[in-house]
């Protein structure tokens, strides 16, 4: 039976999900996204060019595979039109794109919406991208969410007019701009034409697919911590990037299921409010954030930086059943003179692996470390794991003792050729 490989991140997002899956599509006939929106960022780095994707699947310079969009996925369709023009400039046919019919699509009222909330929480803010996923996944679940089934239908209009009039009485109760409803739905209609012929019945393409031996991979976004039942609730985002999502963002069953690639850093970094027991508000961290560049893709904000944390590590491997480990930036951390490792948490005076999402239990929590010797000077051209520096394999061989997970991939450079896989 065909299985399907999948790809997510283990912490808060941004761990170069986009390049793991580059790699892994090349080999694939189909790769799929599955949940999340344009809150996410994934870049992959070509012979010294570098691409942002948001909505487009990471694997569509590969042409030969099949880039999906799934039911999982909230669709902004201006942002995805944009992308498509883009690849298209660069000399990119695009012919490889394909939209699910049932994921859902982000309207105007949806970012006003997510600005608004924002502003109401005041000080208890999230720090969302202000994307409007949130209340476009809200609209999802309460059942008045637009589906590219229907963007494309003579139906819009209608269910358009109707969602947009309801939101305008919110916006006018809190004296915000309200949206033209005419002019609004007249440039939606214009983007459910360009965007029509990519729309497919993703669930009944994936099976033939499937039942024809085809290699698929997924890929997931934003990553475990900012799982909205498995995340650091509320500072989480609002769907399941963990391994759920890829089954309902698909419509894949969990049978189909093979390697479960967790991807890491060899730090941590987040961006948003929250919680983030390992992180270095100081010195240490600002060194982190400038050797790893570590500004968002998306929104372009300053990341949190800090020390690798393995006990939220294995909560991932956990929750998500990991079978592999991807560590990318393993050439930023080994730059450093020392390196910090969380090994356990101190709790009440005796150390534990037990990570919970439980802000009360976190706070209560003191990351315990190791020391490691960095300075693993130039290993971007390395191809196999013991060519590593030695300083570089202690630090590695120690995160995969603990954890019980095999490493599959090291990062070793941002570039689609810097990184070693291991067999
Ligand atoms: P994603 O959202 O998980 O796909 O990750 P992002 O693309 O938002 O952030 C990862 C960043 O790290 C990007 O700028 C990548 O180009 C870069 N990157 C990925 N792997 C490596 C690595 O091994 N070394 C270095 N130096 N950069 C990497
Ligand atoms: P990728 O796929 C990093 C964070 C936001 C915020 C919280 C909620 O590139 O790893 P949202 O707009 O989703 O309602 O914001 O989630 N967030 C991400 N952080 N990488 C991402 O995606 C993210 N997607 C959402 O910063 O804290
Ligand atoms: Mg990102």
């Amino acid at each position: 039976m065909s299985k399907v490989n999948v790809v997510l991140g283990t912490f808060y997002g941004d761990e170069g999900k986009g390049k793991i899956i580059d790699y892994l599509s090349e080999k694939a006939d189909a790769s799929i996204r599955c949940s999340g929106g344009n809150n996410a960022g994934h870049t992959i780095n070509v012979n010294g060019k570098k691409y942002a994707f948001h909505l487009i699947p990471s694997s569509i310079l590969n042409e030969n595979t099949k880039a999906i969009i799934g039911n999982g996925v909230v669709i902004d369709p201006k942002v995805l039109i944009e992308e498509i023009e883009n690849l298209k400039s660069n000399g990119h046919k695009v012919e490889n794109l394909y939209i699910s019919d049932k994921a859902h699509i982000i309207m105007p009222y949806h970012i006003m919406m997510d600005r608004l909330q924002e502003e109401l929480r005041g000080s208890r803010k999230i720090g969302t991208t202000a994307r409007g996923i949130g209340p476009a996944y809200s609209d999802k679940f309460e059942r008045s969410g637009i589906r590219v089934e229907d963007f494309i239908s003579s139906n819009f209009e209608s269910i358009a007019r109707e969602n947009i009039e309801n939101k305008n009485k919110i916006f006018r109760l809190y004296k915000k701009e309200e949206l033209d409803v005419d002019s609004t739905i007249a440039k939606y209609k214009e983007y459910a034409n360009y965007l029509r012929k990519y729309v497919v019945d993703s669930v009944d393409m994936i099976h033939d697919m499937l039942e024809n031996n085809k290699k698929i991979v997924c890929e997931g976004a934003q990553a475990t911590l900012l799982d909205i039942d498995f995340g650091n609730y509320p500072f989480v985002t609002s769907s399941n990037p963990t391994i759920g999502g890829v089954c309902t963002g698909t419509g894949i069953g969990p049978k189909y299921i093979g390697e479960v690639y967790g991807v890491l850093k060899a730090y941590s970094s987040k961006v948003g409010e929250g919680l983030f027991m390992t992180e270095q508000n100081n010195e240490i961290g600002d060194k982190i954030r400038e050797l790893g560049h570590e500004y968002g893709t998306t929104t372009k904000r300053p990341r949190r930086c800090g020390w690798l944390d393995l006990v939220a590590l294995k909560y991932a491997a956990r929750i998500n059943g990991l079978t592999g480990l991807a560590i990318n930036h393993v050439d930023t951390i080994g730059k450093l003179d020392k390196i910090k490792l969380c090994v356990a948490y101190e709790y009440k005076g005796k150390n534990t692996m037990r990570f919970s999402t439980n802000n009360e239990y976190l706070k209560e929590c003191t990351p315990v470390y190791e020391e490691f010797e960095g300075n693993f000077g130039d290993i971007s051209n390395v191809k196999k794991r013991e060519d590593l520096p030695i300083n570089a394999q202690n630090y590695l061989n120690r995160i995969e003792e603990i954890v019980g997970v095999p490493i599959k991939f090291i990062g070793t450079g941002a570039g689609r050729e810097n990184m070693i896989i291991v067999d």
